[in-house]
């Protein structure tokens, strides 16, 4: 019976996709196309004998450049994780034994992070991204018994008191106080994995409760987010909203309106918890409309308040989450929303797969212009690894049918 119910739920889930999909996106022909970047970037990264050295890994290929820029791993470079991740993928995708060693050997690299005392919330990030995509895929015990570790080190960072796990350790004194960055929503979902699979049950309390907060507090009135909120540390009070990588406190930094759209999308998925279900409407609402104000195309600038206007630069990583995101949102609301979200993903994967996105003979990533750390001066309109991460990830999920998560069980 059960059995039936689920084909006849998936059989109307076809139909309604089918209906709504446009012919511009041909997902298996783009995902052909990550796969072949995937191999010529491996094959850059040959050292001279043929083997790779699994500790450097990429993270960005700028202007004029065509291969990976690769970093050491360490717990200070939050990116490590997403290369591992994309060859996680290409394996679901290939079972190409080559790719899997690959992914293993980069993977197992970043095994001392959830040995060591955390460095910052990007734990998850890191562990999710390159562990969480194995362990999906193999159900190594051994990459379980990791990521429970690893789930349990994030949570030592959490302030009961404030209710948020503490972001940058490094910059309290900074910021004059315990802070949270949005971008934490996303290592969220390291501690409800481990809560469901024989980690502490607290583990899914404090992700709520982080969730919680962060929905109370880091949000301005419209839905636009703070990028970094601070709390006193004794009291728990919220002290102020402002930004690190955007353009002013209140503006939208496009990728971190990114994270609170997959963010909350993601803890409805665990807790199936209304309230987060709309706010992650809300959220995801007041960056569809700026989109729409202040871009010719369905790929955001990096901060929708730069007073350049679309002279500024683009960000292709925040539209790969989004379009990734709007593919798993779809599923948890009602038509015409349902059908609305998911249109708005296959524009923004349309756009993304167009030569003007797409890096093709340019250079061996999947897609160019993504802004990393404005504000720095660092990667601006280059390609960077985890817009590509989340483009394979929102290109699976469409293929999937109406999206359910990606790699899940791919
Ligand atoms: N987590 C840092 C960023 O989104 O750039």
């Amino acid at each position: 019976m059960k059995k039936i119910l689920f084909a006849a739920i998936v059989g109307c889930c076809f139909v309604a996709c089918s209906s709504t999909s446009p012919q511009s996106l041909d997902a298996d022909k783009e995902i052909g196309y990550c796969i072949k970047q995937t191999n010529r970037a491996l094959i850059g990264m040959q050292q001279a004998d043929g083997a790779y050295n699994y500790t450097m890994q990429p993270r960005n290929i700028l202007q004029n450049q065509q291969q990976w820029n690769c970093r050491q791993t360490s717990a200070q470079e939050w990116c490590s994780g997403f290369w591992s991740g994309i060859l996680w993928m290409n394996y679901a995708i290939t079972r190409d034994s080559n790719i899997r060693q690959q992914a293993e050997g980069f993977t197992h690299a970043l095994n001392h992070l959830a040995q060591q005392p955390v460095f910052d919330h990007d734990l998850g990030f890191l562990m999710l991204t390159s562990y969480g995509k194995g362990y999906e895929l193999t159900h190594q015990a051994a990459y379980k018994k990791l990521l429970l570790n690893a789930a349990d080190s994030l949570a030592t960072l959490y302030n009961p008191t404030v209710g948020t796990i503490l972001s940058w350790p490094r910059h309290v004194k900074d910021y004059g106080g315990h802070n949270t960055i949005m971008d934490n929503m996303i290592n969220l979902e390291l501690l409800f994995w481990a809560a469901e699979n024989g980690g502490r049950p607290e583990l899914r309390d404090i992700a709520i409760k982080h969730a919680e907060t962060t929905m109370n507090y880091q949000f301005q009135d419209d839905g636009t987010c703070y990028h970094v909120a601070v709390y006193d540390t004794l009291t728990g009070d919220f002290i102020k909203g402002v930004t690190h990588q955007g353009y002013a406190d209140s503006s939208m930094w496009s990728r971190g309106q990114s994270w609170a759209i997959y963010g909350f999308t993601m803890v409805y998925r665990f807790t199936k918890d209304k309230r987060f279900l709309d706010f992650a409407q809300k959220v995801t609402n007041i960056y569809l409309k700026r989109l729409k104000e202040t871009s010719k195309d369905w790929v955001p600038l990096w901060d929708m308040d730069d007073p350049r206007g679309t002279q500024a630069p683009k960000d292709a990583s925040a539209a790969c989450i989004v379009a990734s995101a709007l593919l798993e949102l779809c599923q948890y609301v009602e038509n015409p929303t349902a059908m609305q979200y998911r249109q708005a993903a296959t524009a923004m994967l349309t756009d993304l797969s167009s030569d003007k996105y797409q890096s093709r003979d340019k250079n061996v990533s999947f897609l160019m212009h993504a802004t990393g750390h404005h504000p720095a001066g660092s990667e601006i309109d280059a390609s960077i690894i985890y817009a590509d991460y989340y483009y394979l990830e929102a290109l699976l999920r469409f293929r999937s049918s109406c999206g359910r998560p990606a790699t899940r069980g791919t």
